[in-house]
Parts: structure tokens; sequence; C-alpha cells
């Protein structure tokens, strides 16, 4: 037991290899933060199914959503990095949040519109629907005072509030009331192709992401063809030069400097120098880590000990609180 305050971030196993994206304005973070907090990291396998999912692409994706997650610096002695199905609890307090969710209530979370908008209401699952329940029970299990999450999963967390306060008025204080705490804009990375849009894995195509996995080569390369503008000037200017400051950005964050002393040592040369400077910077950060992944990866008896062991603690957390649910609900224990 520690008295250091709680968090607890989740990451879907819903891609092959993470993004720069994710690295710079999530991992980094976490990787920070899990020295002054408890910190829980959890990847959530069962908010994957809530859209169809390849069975032995989720389980391989699974593994490998934590490896990279080690090999980027979560320190399983340090933090609690565990798979969500290896814990029960989060299903059994979700059911129980569902209960007390208002049907309107739900049916108003925009990431949910969205995606059944996007799908059609016959192909998009209850558990779509229930799926902000189940990431409030993942937060409230813990009783987690910080959620670093994307400015993408405030409302859910926004939710989580709701719920917890709700519950607490009605049944007596269980639940710790959990902050958001929104990625900084600083940290938000664009599609290199499209640097008007996020970089995110459901881009149109492959040659705006560069990921922690890719071979050095395809990283060049895609660096090589990012889109920038004609007036030749290595200078920030989100609005106007969004392709050259998004680079900037991937710059200054990987090599711990400031975006303006980047743009003072490139001051009056190239694009083509700029990009090559930066595809080694990137090189260097990521072929550590992909090596790293690639070890876990090679001995999955190990991975699943160190995740395994993880899960026990979390276990023990969960059912402490579910518990007190259980006992306030006036359900038996179990
Ligand atoms: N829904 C989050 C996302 O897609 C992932 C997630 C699940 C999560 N449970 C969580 C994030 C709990 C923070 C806390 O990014």
């Amino acid at each position: 037991m520690s008295n250091k305050p709680i968090i607890f971030s989740g990451m879907q196993p819903s891609s092959g290899s993470l993004h720069i994206g994710n690295y710079i304005g999530a991992l980094t973070q976490w990787v920070e933060m899990q020295e002054t907090f408890d910190a829980y990291f959890c990847v959530v396998n069962l908010h994957a199914i809530t859209v169809p999912q390849d069975p032995a692409e989720l389980a391989a994706r699974t593994r490998l959503t934590a490896a990279q997650y080690i090999a980027a610096g979560i320190d399983p002695e340090k933090s609690t990095l565990f798979v969500q199905s290896h814990v029960p609890a989060h299903t059994e307090l979700a059911w129980v949040l569902n209960t007390i969710t208002g049907f309107g209530e739900a049916g108003r979370m925009t990431q949910f519109k969205d995606k059944s908008q996007r799908h059609g209401s016959d192909k998009s699952s209850v558990g779509l629907f229930t799926y902000p329940m189940l990431m409030a029970a993942d937060i409230l299990l813990y009783q987690a005072n910080t959620v670093p999450v994307g400015e993408d999963q405030r409302q859910h967390v926004e939710l989580t509030r709701n719920l917890a306060e709700r519950f607490n008025s009605r049944y007596g204080h269980t639940f710790t009331i959990p902050t958001p705490q929104i990625q900084k804009e600083t940290a938000k990375i664009y599609d290199l192709q499209d640097p008007e849009s996020k970089m995110s894995k459901s881009a149109a195509s492959e040659a705006g992401l560069l990921s922690i996995l890719d071979d050095p080569a395809v990283t060049t390369k895609k660096i090589m063809r990012a889109v920038t503008d004609a007036d030749g000037e290595i200078r920030f200017d989100r609005e106007n030069k969004p392709g050259v400051s998004n680079l900037l950005t991937i710059f200054a964050v990987l090599s711990h400097r400031s975006v303006e002393s980047v743009q003072n040592e490139f001051a009056g040369r190239g694009y083509g120098d700029f990009k090559k400077a930066l595809a080694e910077i990137v090189a260097e950060t990521f072929t550590p880590i992909r090596n790293r992944t690639n070890e876990l990866l090679d001995d999955p008896a190990e991975l699943d000990r160190i995740l395994f062991t993880a899960a026990e603690r979390a276990n023990a957390t969960a059912n402490q609180t579910l518990n007190t649910v259980y006992d306030r609900v006036g359900l038996l224990r179990r």
C-alpha cells in the first residue's frame, strides 16, 4: 500500500503497432507519471470486442500492446500493467453501473453516436452502447484520482464522475471521484500526409503514420515524403505551415529540445536536410523499443508471467472495491 495518488488509463489492443502520436501523446507521459503515481495501465481487450475483431489477431495484439508499453518504459515493477479480461471485477462492476445509468444518458455519448451512425444500428452491438460504463468500472475499481486521456475520452470520464457521484449519494460513499487529465496540445501529432488531421490508425493511408515497429527504412521514406509547403522556410506556424510545424514538434519532443532551438539550428537550411536529421532521431528512438518488443514477444511465457503477476495485484484491489459495492447494493458477495 502506498499513499501516492492513483492514476488509471487504458489502451485498446486494436492495432499492430503503436504510432508516434500514441508514443508522444500518451506513452512518454505515462512513463513519467509512473514515478509519482500509483499507476494502473490496462490493455482493454473487453472494450476491443465491442466492434468486430479477428480472434487470433486480438490475442496476438493484446500481447503485442503490452510488450510495446514495457519496451517503451512502463516498468512492471513500478506500475500495474495488466490485461482487462484477467480481472473479472471489471465486467461485474460494469453491470452494476449499467443499472444506474440512464438510457438517454448513455445515448448522448458522442463516440457511440458517431460509431453507430457510421455502421448502422443493427450492426452496432449493445456492447458498444455499454462501452462507457465498462470504462467507468475500470477507473472506479482502483479509486483512481487522475485519468490521463485524449480529448476524445473526456465525455466518458465526465460520465464516470457522474456515475460515481450518483452511486455515492444513493448507497453511501464508495468511489473516489476521478479527474480527467487531458493530453497537452503541444503533444499532439498530426498525419504526415494530411497535417490538419490527428495521426490515427484509422487514417486513409499508411503513408502518414509513423509506427514504432516500422523498419527504419520505411520510417525514413515516410518522413522524406511528408507533406510540407512551398515557402521553404523551417519555421513553426501551425496555421500556415501545418506540415513543417508537425515535423518540428516531433523533432523537438524526441530530442528533448524546444521547438525554438530546433528551428534555430535549421534556419536557412532545406527541408531535405531537416527531414534526414529527423529520420535519424526517429530511428534512434524507436530501434531500441522495437528490439525490446521483439525480445518480449519471443518469450511469450515470460510475458504472460509478467501480466499474470500484475493481474494478481489488480484483482486484489479491484475485489476490495467490488465487495464494498456488493454489500452496499445488497448483492451477496461472491
Ligand atoms: N476508451 C479508451 C480509449 O479508447 C480506452 C479506455 C478504456 C480507458 N478504459 C479506460 C482510458 C479507462 C482511460 C481509463 O482511448
